[in-house]
């Protein structure tokens, strides 16, 4: 069993060796990393699972962003969990309880960029035939949206940027 708790300020240094591991070195240049730069994330969606002993073994971080449209969304992402526990259901589990908090919380809309194949199960879809971009490159079939209510697609278009003002969901 595996528990999913808040993120505390001790598990930075962890989360940044787990994403090396998981992602390498080149996920600096990828344009989600772009998009966050500068941006806090919300603070509410900070999570991670732990070990009984207390090692940090999956971490999940949600962003927030507005379209060009002028609606908000959460960026999701990274997420990513120890390659030992991989496929034993500790993502999935961390991204329906988090996708679920979002709604609590009044979030709308969830924007990400991963494998299609991996997110369709949690209700994203291709985001391109809205008519959201991102502000560099991206293969176009990984960026993908989720509504958390109804009709939370509509009027959802344009670019996507951070949002530097305060997030009110
Ligand atoms: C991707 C990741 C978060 C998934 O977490 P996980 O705990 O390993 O996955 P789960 O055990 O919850 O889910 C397993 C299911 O997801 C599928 N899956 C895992 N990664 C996948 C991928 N990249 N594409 C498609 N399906 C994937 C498995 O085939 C399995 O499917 P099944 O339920 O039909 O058998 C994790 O493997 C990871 O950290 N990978 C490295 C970092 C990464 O790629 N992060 C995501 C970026 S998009």
């Amino acid at each position: 069993m595996f528990k999913i708790l808040p993120e505390v300020p001790q598990d930075a240094d962890a989360i940044e060796l787990l994403l090396d591991k998981c992602f390498g070195e080149e996920r600096f240049k990828k344009t989600v990393y772009k998009v966050r730069q500068g941006l806090d994330p919300v603070p509410e969606l900070m999570l991670v699972v732990r070990s009984e002993e207390g090692a940090l073994q999956a971490s999940i971080r949600y962003w927030p962003l507005v379209t060009g449209s002028g609606k908000k969304a959460l960026l999701l992402g990274p997420i990513a969990v120890e390659p030992d526990l991989q496929g034993k259901g500790v993502g999935v589990a961390l991204i329906r309880y988090s996708m679920e908090k979002a709604k609590q919380l009044g979030h709308e809309r969830i924007i990400l960029v991963g494998d299609p194949e991996y997110y369709e199960r949690f209700g994203f879809q291709p985001a391109e035939p809205l008519g959201l971009e991102l502000p560099g490159p991206v293969e176009m079939r990984r960026f993908q949206i989720c509504p958390l209510t109804d009709g939370a697609l509509d009027g959802v278009f344009g670019m996507v940027l951070g949002d530097q003002s305060e997030l009110v969901p």
